[in-house]
Formats: structure tokens, C-alpha cells, sequence
């Protein structure tokens, strides 16, 4: 249908207005539309003066050159009916980190049909144009409302004359909006700024009740934390302005923007016509409409929080695509961040579609050496970087997984198979993985002073992905019915080669990936040296983000789950809880966010809104909580529970495509009870025993051992 229309956009538009394409026409009373849409931008539509569609930030993000989501909604018409298409400039037209700002295009453009009965408008020549109140409106700067600017000249469009090959229909989740959370406390700050605090960090905006008279003015900040003297802070937001502005008309009214959205617990009133009334306000969550499949708690206060930070975490990074933060000037689909964290992304919500269609776009921004740019979208960064990359494979493996998936395996074949080629020609000594740019362990807190990287060798981090992301896409090939023998004789190659070289290991990264790569014989004897290190270092993390997913498997899968625990729990920094002493409400992108001393770690890169270091969760659902996929898509699952005292009980619960799964544990004095329910077969392993289950509860006693 939207294929017979046209885009048209306004004559003469100036750049920042958000503009209003109009369109009346007659219709039987009660006829029944069906409305397909996309915009140059975002947009939203008002049908009668109604908004149709639950969705906001239509039409999301892809690679739009290649792959431009449209959306389909249904509406009843009137006799007399008037449309309007309010466009943003979104993603598609605001300056995003990397983008060539010269090839942005300025001008606003919508493409619609409505079809009913047997009619079928098409957006063209009879379409108008007017401006909106909306006078402004980017992703990172915010928005600026006038209700008191004249709207009311009419302009003509014009029809573009571009390729609608590209037009899809969408193909995520709709972004909607979500939790709806009242202010905890207004703050008056030793600046003496109003600030309103909601309590948790969330991405999405604040909606404000208020009376107004003609010419007020409100100008709103966003910020996610205070500073050390209780100040509100935007430093870490860098060039992202972030800011609501409304000029109001006379009388009540309710705000909130309409196409950009912001991240933040914060809000400071920069100016504000009356006094506020911390009623008047409300912080509304926006993300993908995402299915919730995960739950997990305990009777560990500080670790319920952790796992409630990484739910927040994903949600609020899940916003159309994965996104590395939602606040400053990023908010980029980070190839590293997202295949760090889809395992437990797979396990808390069901993210199957929107990783399918994120890795589509992937696969359509492929450069042709076969690299993977570093984000997807891609803004014109940099590509081919080892562990971001490698996002190709191991994303589509997790799906597959997960889900037990095969088109995702099918979909992205190709992808895949262009990526491990590149490094095979690109690397300066065959079977390995050698030169090149890379973000080795990012963060990694061996880091030497003054850089970012971990000490773990990027070559030792590069050629260890190569042999994992080429044994799972010979797995992946074989699972497809394609001839694998050249990769698999890759794969041999590439583990011999990376022996030979890699005899030692000088980090907790290095011990890691090769322990769980498979890139060792003696893998007792390292993993026993990786405890001894750990211990060491003080029984602290030194991990970044390559090594941090893996560290606790790492260690329990040779026995030392004791020590995972350790790590788990500890609360001094450096640690998952760490955070949470200093009152974190999501996962921070730095072990040290917030210092000891109550410093920020850096102005220029601490977002406190990074849901990498959440991959913890999945180290819960497999290992504490015991629940392991055998068999993609939970076909063949084992559970074998790992209890320790120090949370008292755990439950840990997914909803499976055969229904839920639940395993239960709990430690008095030296009792474990284990309750199991399991909608399929499944092999129930406690302690050495091993029980092999039909679907149905079970419950288990035990002996705890220290
Ligand atoms: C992002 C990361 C990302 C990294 C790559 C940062 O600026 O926020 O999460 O993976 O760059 O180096």
C-alpha cells in the first residue's frame, strides 16, 4: 500500500521546526482505515484530534538507506476527518556521535496512505504543510515547544522523487512507554537549584501538569546524579544539551515531549513559572514493548538491587535498538555492549525480534572488507575491532539458543561468514589474530594510567574470539546443512596457532577468555591459576568488558563457585555492588563512576546508565539458580542449582517457549530445599546426583557445605 504514495515534504521548511503534513477528507461515519506511515525523522499522528497508536518515536531506528521501517495502524474515521503527521527530526536528521553532519539532510518528509472502503489516499501534491509548536527538537539536545508562535500559514509540498525500495514494515517491537513514577523529593540544592529527584534512573521524559499564563516560560535539565556536594551535575551528558523548553499560552495544561526522549533520575527546574508542586510531575519510561521473561530474587537485599539495576539497565537501552547509554551524546547501538550482554538480555525479556532486526541492519551496514562497524546503526565510526565485532556470531548463536531460532542463523549466514573472513585477511600472521584496532579489554581496571584499555594483550583478546567465533560458526554452518570442512579446518588451526603462542597469561581476562574459549589443555591447572590470581589481586575483579561476562563462569565451572560468590557479593569497590553503596539505580559504565571519596571517576565518559557489567545476571540464571540449555530453544535443560548461604534463598525463573521454568533454593542451618518445576524434560543434577525429570515441580533436599 505505502508503496503507491509518494514522500512529499514542505516548501520552504526551516531546519528545527518539527512540521505538521495535513490532509482532510470525507469518509463514510464509522468507516473502518488502515493507515501506513514513515517520516524522514520521528513522528507521531493525530487523527480527529486523537493520537493513533500506542507507539512513540515512530518509526524507530535502522539503516535507513537500506532498511526504512514504515508502520501499519488501524483507526475508525468520521465523516469530515483531518490527519495530521507531526515529523521530528529523530535519528534520521538530528547530529548524532560520528555522523557527517554535511550529509544530514535538513528537510522534514512523510510518506502515508489511508486506505478505507475503497478509497486510497496517498501522500502527494494535495497534502499541506503547517508548522508546529514544536520549534525545535533533537535526540541529544531536546525540545523546544512555542504555544505562542502563529502556526497558522499554510505551505505546499513537494513530491520527492526517491527510491521506495528501501520500505519495510517494522519489524521491532513498538516503543512505548512504560513505568509512570512520581517524584521521591524536591531538592534544594547548595546552588540553590530546584531539582526534582524521581528516585530511579530511567530513559523517557517527564510529563508536567501546569497553569500557565501567556508567555511563561519552563525550562527543564536532565541529569542522572548529584555531584559530591549535592549539586546537580550535566558535565557527563558532554555536548548533549538535554533540555525541555516550553513558552506557554494561558491556562491548565499537560507537557511532555513528543519526539526525542532523555536519560536521567534527575530534573532541575531552571526556570519555572509557579511553585512546584512535586505532584504536578511524572517521569514516564519509554522503551521497546518488550515481553518480560525473567525473574530473579533472593533473600539478599544489595543483590536484589543489583538485579533490579540491570532489568533498569536493559530497559532503558532497549529503545529500539541496543544502546550503549541513553543520556549523553551516544546513544548508539554499540556492536561490544550488546554481545556482552545478550545471554542475560535473552533471559529477561524476550528479545528475539529485536535482535533480528537490529542484526538485519548489521548485516546491511557490513563493510564490503567484511568489517562490522562499531555501531549499527552506523554513524560513520570506526569498524573491526575484536569482541565488538564478533557481535555477528554470538548474538545470533545466543538467539538461537535461547530461542532455538533458525532463521536468525539463516538470516545472518552470510554475515557471519564475510566477518571471520576479514580477519583470516586482514591479520598480519595467519591463524591468529594479529594488528589491527581494537578496544581490547575496554575499562579493564589493570588499565595502565591514563588509558582505557585494559592490560590484556589485544592480539591474546583478537585471537581468542577468532577461534570462538569461528568454532560457533562452523556449529552454526553444520546446524544450516552448509559444507564447513574449510572453517573447520580454520577453526584447528587457529587453536593450535594460538597455543603455540599464548602459552601464558598475565590477566584475569586472559586466564578467562582462554578457559572459556577452549584455548587450553590443561584446563584444571589454569583455572586453579586464575583462582590463585583472583585471590591475589585481592579477591577483586580486574576485569573490563571483555572479561567481566565470563569471570564467575570462569571460575564455578572448575569448582570454585565459592569464590564467584565472593566476588558477587562484595560490596567494596571494585564490585557489582560497589555501585550500590553510592546509590545506583542502573548499571554505571565504570567500576568507579562515583569515587570512594564521592569524586566522579571523569567528566567525558561515565555514563551511569551502561548495562554491560549486568551480563552478571546470566552467571544467576546458569550457574546460582543452576539453570543451563542443553538443547537450543530449552529442547534439553539441566539444573544444577549452586546454594550459598550468604543469600539465604533464590529463586530464578524464565519463561521458556514450553512455559516457565523455575528453580528454587533455600539454606537453613545446613538444609538446603530445592523446589524445580520444569515444563520440559530435564536432568536435575544435585550435588553428584543426577536425576532425569519429566516436565512437573520436584522438590530436592540437600546438605550445605562451606
Ligand atoms: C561507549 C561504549 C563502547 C565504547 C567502545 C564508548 O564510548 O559508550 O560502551 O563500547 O565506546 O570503545
Amino acid at each position: 500500500m505505502i508503496k503507491s504514495a509518494k514522500w512529499i515534504s514542505p516548501n520552504e521548511a526551516a531546519e528545527d521546526i518539527c512540521y505538521e503534513f495535513r490532509r482532510d477528507f470525507k469518509a463514510a461515519d464509522g468507516a473502518k482505515a488502515i493507515i501506513e506511515v514513515t517520516a524522514m525523522g520521528v513522528y507521531d499522528i493525530i487523527l480527529n484530534g486523537e493520537k493513533i497508536g500506542e507507539n512513540v518515536l515512530a518509526p524507530g531506528w535502522t539503516s535507513y538507506e537500506t532498511r526504512h521501517q514504515y508502520q501499519r495502524y488501524s483507526a475508525v474515521l468520521h465523516e469530515h476527518n483531518s490527519i495530521v503527521i507531526t515529523v521530528g527530526k529523530g535519528w534520521y536528521r538530528s547530529p548524532l556521535m560520528g555522523s557527517n553532519i554535511e550529509k544530514i539532510k535538513k528537510v522534514p518528509a512523510v510518506i502515508a496512505t489511508i486506505k478505507f472502503e475503497n478509497n486510497l489516499i496517498c501522500t502527494d501534491k494535495d497534502w499541506y504543510c503547517k508548522e508546529s509548536n514544536i520549534r525545535f527538537s533533537e535526540i541529544y539536545d531536546g525540545e523546544k515547544v512555542d504555544f505562542t508562535v502563529d502556526t497558522s500559514k499554510i505551505f505546499s509540498v513537494t513530491q520527492l522523487d526517491v527510491s521506495l525500495d528501501n520500505l519495510i514494515l517494522q519489524e521491532g517491537e513498538n516503543i512505548t512507554e512504560h513505568e509512570k513514577i512520581k517524584p521521591k523529593a524536591i531538592i534544594n540544592t547548595p546552588k540553590g537549584e530546584t531539582v526534582i529527584d524521581f528516585g530511579q534512573e530511567i530513559t523517557g521524559y517527564v510529563q508536567v501538569e501546569v497553569d500557565t499564563n501567556y508567555g511563561d516560560e519552563i525550562i527543564m535539565s536532565h541529569a542522572e546524579v548529584l555531584d559530591a556536594d549535592g549539586n546537580f551535575y550535566t558535565e557527563n551528558y558532554r555536548a548533549a544539551k538535554a533540555k525541555l523548553n516550553y513558552i506557554c499560552d494561558a491556562g491548565k495544561k499537560v507537557l511532555k515531549p513528543r519526539m526525542t526522549f532523555f536519560g536521567f533520575r534527575y530534573i532541575r527546574l531552571d526556570k519555572y513559572p509557579v511553585k512546584a508542586n512535586i505532584n504536578n510531575f511524572t517521569a514516564i519510561a519509554v522503551y521497546s514493548d518488550l515481553q518480560k521473561t525473567g525473574t530473579i530474587s533472593s533473600g539478599h537485599t544489595m543483590l536484589n538491587k543489583l538485579i533490579k539495576n540491570a532489568f533498569w539497565g536493559q530497559k532503558c537501552n532497549f529503545l529500539d535498538i541496543p544502546t550503549d547509554c541513553p543520556q549523553r551524546n551516544e546513544r548508539l547501538g554499540w556492536t561490544g555492549d550488546a554481545q556482552v550482554f545478550c545471554k542475560t538480555a535473552s533471559y529477561n525479556f524476550n528479545v528475539l525480534n529485536f535482535f533480528k532486526k537490529w542484526l538485519k541492519d548489521m548485516s546491511a551496514e557490513q563493510l564490503k572488507s567484511g568489517a562490522i562497524p562499531h555501531v549499527i546503526p552506523n554513524t560513520e565510526l570506526d569498524a573491526g575491532s575484536a569482541a565488538w565485532d564478533d557481535a555477528a556470531v554470538i548474538i545470533p548463536w545466543q538467539m538461537y539458543m535461547t530461542y532455538g531460532d533458525i532463521e536468525v542463523l539463516e538470516n545472518q549466514f552470510d554475515c557471519m561468514k564475510k566477518y571471520i573472513d576479514f580477519i583470516t585477511n586482514s591479520t598480519h600472521d595467519e591463524f591468529l589474530w594479529t594488528g589491527g584496532n581494537h578496544f581490547g579489554d575496554w575499562l579493564g581496571l589493570d588499565a595502565p594510567v591514563g588509558s582505557y584499555k585494559g592490560s590484556s594483550r589485544d592480539d591474546f583478546i583478537a585471537s581468542a574470539y577468532y577461534a570462538h567465533s569461528t568454532e560457533l560458526f562452523v556449529k552454526i554452518g553444520k546446524i544450516l546443512n552448509k559444507d564447513m570442512s574449510f572453517y573447520e579446518h580454520l577453526y584447528i588451526k587457529i587453536v593450535k596457532a594460538f597455543k603455540e603462542r599464548y602459552s601464558e597469561f598475565f590477566t584475569q581476562t586472559e586466564y578467562i577468555l582462554a578457559l572459556v574459549f577452549g584455548l587450553v589443555d590443561n584446563e584444571k591447572k589454569v583455572a586453579c591459576e586464575l583462582a590463585e590470581k583472583v585471590i591475589l589481586d585481592g579477591t577483586k575483579i580486574q576485569t573490563g568488558f571483555v572479561g567481566t561476562p565470563y569471570i564467575l563462569h570462569a571460575l564455578s565451572d572448575y569448582g570454585y563457585s565459592k569464590l564467584s560468590y565472593d566476588l558477587l557479593l562484595r560490596e567494596k569497590f571494585p564490585s557489582w555492588l560497589y555501585p550500590i553503596t553510592k546509590g545506583a539505580t542502573t548499571i554505571w559504565e565504570h567500576w568507579d563512576g562515583i569515587m570512594e571519596d564521592g569524586l566522579f571517576w571523569s567528566s567525558e565518559m561515565n555514563s551511569f546508565n551502561h548495562y554491560a557489567y549486568g551480563s552478571v545476571l546470566d552467571w544467576i540464571y546458569e550457574v546460582a539458580g543452576g539453570i543451563k540449555i542443553v538443547k537450543p530453544g530449552f529442547d534439553e535443560i539441566i539444573i544444577n542449582p549452586h546454594p550459598d548461604k550468604r543469600l539465604g534463598w533464590l529463586t530464578v525463573n524464565i519463561k521458556t517457549r514450553y512455559g516457565e521454568l523455575v528453580s528454587f533454593w533455600e539454606v537453613v542451618d545446613d538444609e538446603i530445599r530445592y523446589e524445580i518445576t520444569t515444563p520440559t524434560k530435564a536432568t536435575i543434577v544435585i550435588g553428584d546426583v543426577k536425576t532425569v525429570v519429566n516436565p512437573g515441580k520436584y522438590i530436592f533436599f540437600g546438605k550445605y557445605k562451606d
